[in-house]
């Protein structure tokens, strides 16, 4: 019945029970319970302090809303599908508990300013969190790539053979990215931490309130500065959602890459049994199931980036009900981001690297073709025409079906006068590797002083 309602007083109706269901959001926003929580009980603390309702109030409202935290925490509280939403489920609770003090607690407040800052909140926590999963994660990588040092492998372009890289390097390109996605979070978080409350509904309030003082409570370091944007804003969740998503495509690339590694015709890993399902039908199976539900799951990240954006379109100042529909994406994102980068920590440390796997193929492919052009450059040649030269010695492998690393001194020589006998200490795959010894290059030393600069918080 509309007499239930917190704002029933123009209502002569009751609300159609499918309508109830349809529109509230309580079944979601239940999870913001402790941001609303907080965010009241600072409310109420600076309406008290401002005189704008009675310090008795302040005491009775803020015990009230501790309790019904305590019930919440226990399990013990009935979330009502007909009072809609988490603000209004707490707020009647209140009332029903300490009667007059309970109805003051809206004072100059609005269930839009009340939302966007109990997402504010909720975010603000969340990426901490996923910044420390994106921590453990690199940790793993660090400690796979100490491990690895001097694990060769083949890298890839086109996922053709292209130049022999040490497996550190390669896990250290992941490192690279997740730093990066830690300080795009960093930087989201600056837009997130700004305090909302006070717009009211969409034009301030006419109550002579203190936001400094609620964002001191609550720890913003700012507050919002347009009451319209205040309540109408969401870019921080779509940024987020953006960083995310990019989160996302960072694991799917390495998901598909150990995919693609555990597969028999590669055998560069094998991934721990924990993380791995068998077949009901063909007994020899071991399938990455982990990482290919990662790899699936970003599907769902972006959408949910996807769906707030299309919400947001074209929506006029300030809050529309629309708008409720940002919360769904936005935990869908943050619990998928953070089971992922979880189970991926866990996963890239128990991971078993095959050694002897990928250094063979490191070898293979004409791995050092390049190496070798580089080689008839520092003997004078312009590197055009060793490429030439080169591409004419690999044509020849190719057609007698052997290795660049099996050619005599007198077949090299068919290919360059300036070929000596030097040529086979610079083919080996080390050599190659070693050779790469620039910021950044896949060179043993250059990859080892980077993971110390990554460890030393660089
Ligand atoms: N449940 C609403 C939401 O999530 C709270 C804000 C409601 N404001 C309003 N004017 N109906 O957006």
């Amino acid at each position: 019945m509309s007499k239930d309602k917190l704002w029933g007083g123009r209502f002569t109706q009751p609300t159609d029970k499918f309508v109830e269901e349809f529109t509230a959001s309580i079944q979601f926003d239940k999870r913001l319970y402790h941001q609303d929580i907080r965010g009241s009980v600072a409310h109420a603390r600076m309406l008290g302090k401002q005189g704008i309702i009675p310090l008795e109030d302040v005491e009775q409202i803020v015990h009230g809303l501790h309790k019904i935290l305590e019930q919440i925490e226990a399990g013990q509280f009935d979330f009502s599908i007909s009072l809609e939403d988490i603000h209004m489920n707490i707020e009647a609770r209140l009332s029903a508990a300490i009667g007059e003090a309970g109805k003051r607690l809206h004072t100059g407040r609005s269930r839009n300013d009340q939302v966007a800052l109990d997402i504010r909140l909720y975010l603000r926590d969340e990426i901490v969190q996923i910044t420390t999963y994106l921590d453990l994660l690199i940790d793993a990588l660090l400690v796979q790539a100490e491990a690895n040092l001097d694990t060769l492998m083949p890298g890839f372009t086109h996922l053709q053979t292209a130049q022999p890289i040490l497996f550190a390097h390669h896990l250290m390109a992941y490192v690279e990215m997740f730093k990066r996605d830690k300080s795009r979070l960093d930087d989201c978080l600056k837009r997130v931490d700004v305090l909302p409350l006070g717009a009211g509904a969409l034009a301030g309030t006419t109550f002579p309130i203190d936001r400094e003082y609620v964002a001191e409570q609550l720890g913003f370091p700012t507050i919002t500065r347009n009451s319209l944007d205040s309540v109408s804003d969401r870019d921080f969740a779509l940024e987020f959602l953006a960083d995310a998503s990019i989160i996302m495509m960072h694991l799917s690339r390495f998901s598909e890459e150990l995919i693609i590694w555990s597969t028999s015709a590669f055998q560069f890993i094998e991934l721990s049994d924990g993380f791995c399902t068998g077949s009901s039908i063909m007994p020899q199976k071991k399938n990455p199931d982990v990482p290919e539900l990662v790899r699936g799951k970003t599907g769902r990240v972006y959408g949910n980036l996807m769906a707030l954006l299309t919400t947001m379109k074209a929506l006029p100042l300030a809050y529309n009900k629309d708008m409720q529909e940002d919360k769904e994406p936005l935990f869908d994102t943050i619990d998928t981001v953070k089971g992922s980068l979880k189970i991926f920590a866990d996963m890239i440390r128990e991971m078993r690297v095959n050694v002897d796997n990928m250094g063979k193929a490191a070898g293979q492919g004409f791995s050092t073709a390049t190496d070798v052009a580089d080689y008839l450059v520092r003997k004078g040649l312009a590197f055009r025409d060793a490429h030439e030269a080169v591409g004419k010695a690999v044509a020849y492998c190719v057609e007698n079906q052997m290795a660049i690393t099996e050619l005599s001194l007198a077949e090299w020589q068919l290919f360059s006068g300036k070929i000596d006998t030097d040529i086979f200490e610079c083919i080996t795959v080390e050599a190659s590797v070693n050779a790469r010894n620039v910021p950044g290059g896949t060179a043993r030393d250059r990859v080892w002083s980077e993971i110390q600069n990554v460890r030393a918080g660089n």
